[in-house]
C-alpha cells in the first residue's frame, strides 16, 4: 500500500478506543463484496485513499462494468482538477479483483455492499468468515436491516460495524457509523478511523431500522410517490417543487430512480415491520414500479425513461 493520502487532508483525534495503539494492526486492505453503485462508489472512494482495494462479485459482468464506471468517475474527477492524472492511474492500480472470499484471506477490513436483502447478506457472512484473518472487520454497508442481526451469522460480532455511505460514495461527505450489541470499542475506534483517513465526516446512528438518514429520507420519497398517486402532481411537478422550492439538489422521483426503486422498496419495508406503524406502509404505486421491473436509472426505466437522450417523466 502507498503512503494513505487523507482525502480531507484532516488529523485524526486522539482517542483511548482508538487503533492508534500499537498493538492493533493498523487496517491496510480492504476487501468489497458487490460491484453495484455502492460496492464500486466504495472501492472507488477507498483506492484513491491509498488503501489497496480487492473487489468480489457473483456476477463477472457486474464487476467489468464497475471497473469501467470508477475508471470513468475518476477521469470525470481528474477533468475538474479534483484529482491529479497520477492519482487516478496509481488509484486503479490498487484495485484488483477475486472470485471467490479466499481472496480476502490478507483483507484488515471487508465491506459488504451485496442487495438489500438480509438473506442474501447472511449467506455472504456464513461463506466469507472462514477465509479471514481472525482480527479482520467485517462491516457492511446495509441501508436499513439490523447490525446486530447481521452480526450473529458472522463469527465476530465483536468485530462487525455498519459503515453507511450515500450514493455517489465518491461525493457524498457522510457515513453513518451503527454499532451492533456486540461490537467492540477497539473496532468502532478502528473503524472510525479509517472513514476519516477517506476524508468522510461521520455521524453515529443507534441500531433502530434505515438508521437515520434513510428512517428520514425515505418516508419523503414514498409521500412524494403518493402525491404521483393521488394525482396531486405529475412525475414534474413534484421534483421541480422540491428542487426549487425546498433547494434538494434532485427531486424526490429523481432521487428514488437514482438510488433504485428495489432499494427504496426494501428500505420502506424494513421500516413498516420493524417499527410496526402504518405511517411507513410502502406506496402501491412504487411497489408496482418494482413488479414491472421498472427499477430506476439502473433499468432505465422509473419514474424517468432514461433510454432517450434526455431522461422523460413516465407519468
Ligand atoms: N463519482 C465521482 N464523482 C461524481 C460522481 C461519481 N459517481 N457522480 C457525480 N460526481 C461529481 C461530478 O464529477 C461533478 O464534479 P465537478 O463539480 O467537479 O464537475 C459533481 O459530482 C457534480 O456532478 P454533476 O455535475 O454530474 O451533477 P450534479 O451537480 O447534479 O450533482 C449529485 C450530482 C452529486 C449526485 C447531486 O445531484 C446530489 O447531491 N444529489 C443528491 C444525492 C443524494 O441525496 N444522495 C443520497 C442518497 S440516499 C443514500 O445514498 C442512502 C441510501 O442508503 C439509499
Amino acid at each position: 500500500m502507498d503512503d494513505i493520502v487523507h482525502g480531507a487532508g484532516r488529523e485524526i483525534l486522539a482517542d483511548p478506543s482508538s487503533p492508534r495503539d500499537p498493538e492493533v494492526m493498523p487496517i491496510r486492505k480492504i476487501g468489497v463484496i458487490g460491484a453495484g453503485q455502492m460496492g464500486s462508489g466504495i472501492a472507488h472512494v477507498v483506492a484513491l485513499s491509498g488503501y489497496d482495494v480487492v473487489m468480489n462479485d457473483l456476477d463477472k459482468e457486474r464487476v467489468e462494468a464497475a471497473l469501467a464506471a470508477i475508471n470513468n468517475n475518476m477521469t470525470r474527477q481528474v477533468a475538474s482538477g479534483k484529482i491529479s492524472e497520477e492519482d487516478r492511474q496509481k488509484a486503479l492500480a490498487r484495485i484488483s479483483v477475486t472470485d471467490t472470499f479466499a481472496g480476502f484471506a490478507d483483507a484488515d477490513l471487508v465491506i459488504e455492499a451485496a442487495t438489500e436483502e438480509e438473506t442474501v447478506k447472511r449467506k455472504i457472512f456464513v461463506a466469507l468468515c472462514p477465509f479471514l484473518k481472525p482480527d479482520a472487520i467485517v462491516a457492511t454497508n446495509t441501508s436499513s436491516i439490523s447490525i446486530t442481526r447481521l452480526a450473529a451469522s458472522t463469527d465476530r460480532p465483536e468485530r462487525f460495524i455498519g459503515l453507511h455511505f450515500m450514493n455517489p460514495a465518491p461525493v457524498m461527505e457522510l457515513v453513518e457509523m451503527i454499532r451492533g450489541i456486540a461490537t467492540e470499542d477497539v473496532t468502532f475506534g478502528r473503524a472510525r478511523d479509517f472513514i476519516e483517513s477517506l476524508g468522510k465526516t461521520t455521524a453515529v446512528s443507534e441500531d433502530f431500522p434505515a438508521f437515520m438518514v434513510n428512517r428520514i429520507l425515505l418516508p419523503m420519497i414514498n409521500e412524494a410517490v403518493y402525491t404521483l398517486y393521488e394525482g396531486v402532481g405529475s412525475v414534474d411537478a413534484i421534483d421541480t417543487a422540491m428542487r426549487l422550492g425546498a433547494h434538494h439538489p434532485m427531486g424526490p422521483l429523481q432521487l428514488a430512480d437514482f438510488i433504485g426503486l428495489d432499494t427504496c422498496l426494501s428500505i420502506m419495508q424494513v421500516l413498516y415491520e420493524g417499527l410496526a406503524d402504518s405511517k411507513y406502509r410502502p406506496c402501491p404505486l412504487l411497489v408496482k414500479y418494482v413488479e414491472a421491473g421498472w427499477l430506476g436509472r439502473k433499468t432505465k426505466r422509473g419514474f424517468y425513461d432514461y433510454r432517450g437522450e434526455k431522461p422523460m417523466p413516465t407519468r
